[in-house]
C-alpha cells in the first residue's frame, strides 16, 4: 500500500496550490494510508511518555520533550487520540485518551491562562463529540467560565498572557479559544458566552490586521481605556512581518467564527486572509510556510508544518462556504498541503522523530525555541485535516 502511494504521489512534487495534480483516487489512498500510518507511529508515543505527561517536542540532544499538564500544548495528544479513535475505531486509542486527559482537569478552574480552548476543547471537546460524556460537559462548562473571567470590556477582547513587560496582551492566536466560548453558549442556553466571543473577533478584526490582511502578533492595549498601546510580534521575524502560525490561527479562527454565526464579516475575513497566504510571492510551491512569510533568509528560512497543517484543515472548512470557483482553489490548496505533509520531506519515518507524526515545525524562532522539530499541534491539525477530508468527500 505505502509503495502504491508513493508511486501514485510521484508527479505530485511540484503541487501548485490551485491546481491539485493528485487525483481523487490518490487522495483516497494518500489520506487512508496517511492515517494508517499515524495510528502505528501513535501507538509507538503511547509507551515512549510517561504517565502524567505529554509529548511536546524533540529536545536538541534529540530525546523526547514533554510538558506538564498546564503547559498550552498538553491537550493535544489526547485530542490527536481522539481522530485516531475517530479514524481507526481501536479502543486503545480512546483508552489513551481518556487515561492522559485526566491529568489535564486541573486546567478547567484555571483563570491564568488564555490557552483554554487548546487544552480543554481539543481533548474535553473531542471526547464529547464522539462519546457525549456528561463529565466532558460539565469540564467545558467550567473551562469555559473560568476562560471568560480574562474578558476586558473595555477592550472588547479576552487577555492573552499574564507576562510582565506588557499592559493587556491580546495574540492573534486567541482566536482559537473562542470556539469553545460558541460551544458553550449553545450548550448552556448564555449567550454571554458568545457575546464574549464575537466582541474578541471584532475587535481583533479592528486592531490585528493590515491593509494587506496579515496580521499583527500581539496587540498590547490599555487594560481601563481599551486604547492600542503597541503593536508588536513575539514569535515572528519582526513586528511589521507576518508571522505564519498566526496567519494561519486567524483563518482557522474566522472560517470557525463564520461556521458558528453566519457572519459575512467573518467569512470575507477568512477568504481575505486565505488571499493574503495564497497569493505570497513567499508561499513556497509546496504550500508549507516558512516560519515568517517576511523572514529575510528565504529561499533558505526554516519552515513551519504546523502553519501548513492548521492552514490545510481551515482551507478544507472555508471551501465549503464560498462560491464554486474560490471553493475548488481552497480545496485543492488544502489537499496540496496534505500531500505535501503526507510526503517524506514532512512525514517522519515510521518509529523515528520521537513517535510524532510530522517533522519540520517552528515554535518560536526568536526565542531560539522548538526550531525545525515536531510539535504536538501539528500532529493534531494534520489529523484533523486527513478526517476532515475523508468526510466531506464522502471517503
Ligand atoms: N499559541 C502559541 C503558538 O502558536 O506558538
Amino acid at each position: 500500500m505505502k509503495r502504491l502511494v508513493l508511486a501514485l504521489l510521484l508527479s505530485t512534487s511540484t503541487a501548485a496550490f490551485a491546481q491539485t495534480k493528485v487525483s481523487k483516487k490518490a487522495m483516497k489512498a494518500l489520506v487512508n494510508e496517511s492515517l494508517a500510518f499515524s495510528a502505528r507511529q501513535y501507538k509507538g508515543m503511547m509507551t515512549a511518555v510517561p504517565d502524567s505527561l505529554f509529548p511536546r517536542s524533540t529536545n536538541k540532544d534529540g530525546s523526547l520533550m514533554t510538558a506538564k499538564y498546564n503547559w498550552w500544548t498538553a491537550g493535544f495528544y489526547p485530542g490527536s487520540c481522539w481522530y485516531l479513535f475517530e479514524a481507526t475505531g481501536d479502543p486503545a486509542f480512546r483508552a489513551e485518551a481518556e487515561k492522559r486527559q485526566q491529568h489535564l482537569l486541573a486546567n478547567q478552574f484555571r483563570t491564568n491562562t488564555h490557552d483554554l480552548g487548546f487544552l480543554m476543547y481539543c481533548s474535553f471537546g473531542n471526547d464529547l463529540r464522539l462519546t457525549k460524556d456528561t463529565a466532558a460537559r460539565r469540564i467545558l462548562l467550567t473551562s469555559s467560565t473560568s476562560l471568560i473571567k480574562r474578558y476586558k470590556p473595555a477592550i472588547g477582547a479576552i487577555r492573552s498572557w499574564d507576562h510582565a513587560g506588557w499592559k493587556c496582551p491580546v495574540i492573534i492566536d486567541n482566536m482559537m479559544n473562542l470556539e469553545m466560548l460558541m460551544w458553550a453558549a449553545k450548550e448552556s442556553g448564555d449567550k454571554n458566552f458568545a457575546t464574549i466571543a464575537v466582541n474578541h473577533a471584532n475587535t481583533t478584526i479592528k486592531n490585528h490586521f493590515r491593509d494587506d490582511y496579515s496580521s499583527y502578533h500581539v496587540i498590547d492595549y490599555d487594560t481601563a481605556t481599551g486604547q492600542v498601546l503597541a503593536k508588536k510580534t513575539h514569535q515572528g521575524h519582526s513586528d511589521a512581518s507576518a508571522w505564519s502560525r498566526g496567519q494561519a490561527w486567524g483563518l482557522y479562527g474566522y472560517t470557525m467564527m463564520y461556521r458558528e454565526t453566519k457572519d459575512k464579516a467573518y467569512l470575507d475575513q477568512a477568504r481575505h486572509i486565505a488571499d493574503y497566504m495564497l497569493n505570497h510571492p513567499n508561499m513556497p510551491a509546496d504550500l508549507i510556510p516558512y516560519y515568517d512569510y517576511d523572514a529575510p533568509e528565504i529561499p533558505n528560512a526554516i519552515r513551519d508544518a504546523s502553519a501548513g497543517a492548521v492552514m490545510a484543515s481551515a482551507l478544507l472548512e472555508l471551501s465549503r462556504y464560498v462560491d464554486k470557483t474560490e471553493s475548488k482553489r481552497y480545496w485543492n490548496a488544502g489537499a496540496d498541503a496534505l500531500v505535501s505533509l503526507s510526503g517524506e520531506t514532512y512525514r517522519a519515518k515510521e518509529g523515528a522523530n520521537n513517535h510524532f507524526i510530522l517533522m519540520h515545525s517552528t515554535g518560536s524562532m526568536p526565542g531560539n525555541s522548538e526550531i525545525d522539530v515536531p510539535l504536538s499541534y501539528a500532529d493534531y491539525y494534520y489529523l484533523e485535516a486527513l478526517l476532515r477530508y475523508k468526510m466531506w468527500t464522502g471517503k
